[in-house]
């Protein structure tokens, strides 16, 4: 099987020092990193250090937003254009925190994807179903849902060129994680939505599993037929938890 991705999310966490710290420790221990491509997601101020430090390994560099406008009178956002000029090549679009705590819904979400495939880098698509909608039962609507908004803006044919991140909001930062099964059955439910309308690039989609992801929960989790991979937040802020998920790719 192809390689897996795992991805760290360090949302508004971390200080010059520490990034200086938790990047030599990466550097430092991804060579044992076999079956994983990884990938950090520093905050925007970070990113020039990220670049400095990581280039030359085999550690990739992602954003964490991105505006869909190219530049201009936007006060507070940060353009494709800029990042790529310090070495990202992944950008997370449609987090749960984006769209709860800024309101970004999913024509918003299908604009940036949009963007971000226009500037040649990869979306990280994140979708995923609160507490209340998984106890009603809405869990593989509101997720295939998501994912439809995108296939409408940017065609089915898009997700040659894109990750998915499957993450229930309510196992984000709680502690809670889906079990491998029912992680799996959605992951699965993914995978056939958009073979559904592109056949062939579903199969080789990467679609990672988020949601307080340890080394003690990555093993079994990685096992599963249609999980490619973790988006990791916690416990992606130091260099032994992350490689340690890292190893947990088989
Ligand atoms: P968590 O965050 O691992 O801290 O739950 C995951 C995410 O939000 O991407």
């Amino acid at each position: 099987m192809a390689h897996m991705i795992v991805a760290g999310n360090w949302k508004m966490n971390a200080s010059k020092n520490a990034v200086t710290e938790l990047l030599s420790g990466l550097k430092h221990g991804a060579v044992t990193i076999k079956n994983a491509e990884l990938v950090v997601f520093p905050p925007f101020p970070y990113l020039a250090q990220a670049q400095a430090e990581l280039t030359g390994t085999s550690i990739h560099i992602g954003a964490q937003n991105i505006c869909a406008a190219d530049k201009g009178a936007y006060t507070g956002e940060v353009s494709l254009t800029m990042v790529k000029e310090f070495g990202v090549s992944y950008v997370l679009v449609g987090h749960s925190e984006r769209r709860a705590l800024y309101a970004e819904d999913d024509a918003q979400v299908a604009a940036k994807y949009v963007a971000i495939q226009a500037a040649q880098l990869t979306p990280i698509l994140c979708v995923g179903e609160t507490l209340e909608q998984r106890k009603q039962g809405l869990t593989l609507s509101v997720v295939t849902g998501q994912i439809q908004a995108v296939i409408d803006a940017a065609g089915g044919a898009s997700f040659a060129n894109a990750v998915i991140a499957y993450e229930p909001v309510w196992a984000i930062g709680t502690g809670l994680t889906a079990s491998p099964g029912e992680a799996q059955e959605v992951h699965r439910a993914i995978r056939a939505h958009i073979a559904s309308v592109a056949l062939e690039q579903a199969s080789g989609l990467k679609i990672l599993y988020g949601g307080s992801v340890t080394a003690t929960s990555a093993e079994e989790l990685f096992a599963q037929a249609d999980i490619d991979g973790g988006l990791v937040g916690g416990a992606s802020l130091t260099a032994d938890s992350f490689l340690a998920i890292g190893q947990a790719a088989k």
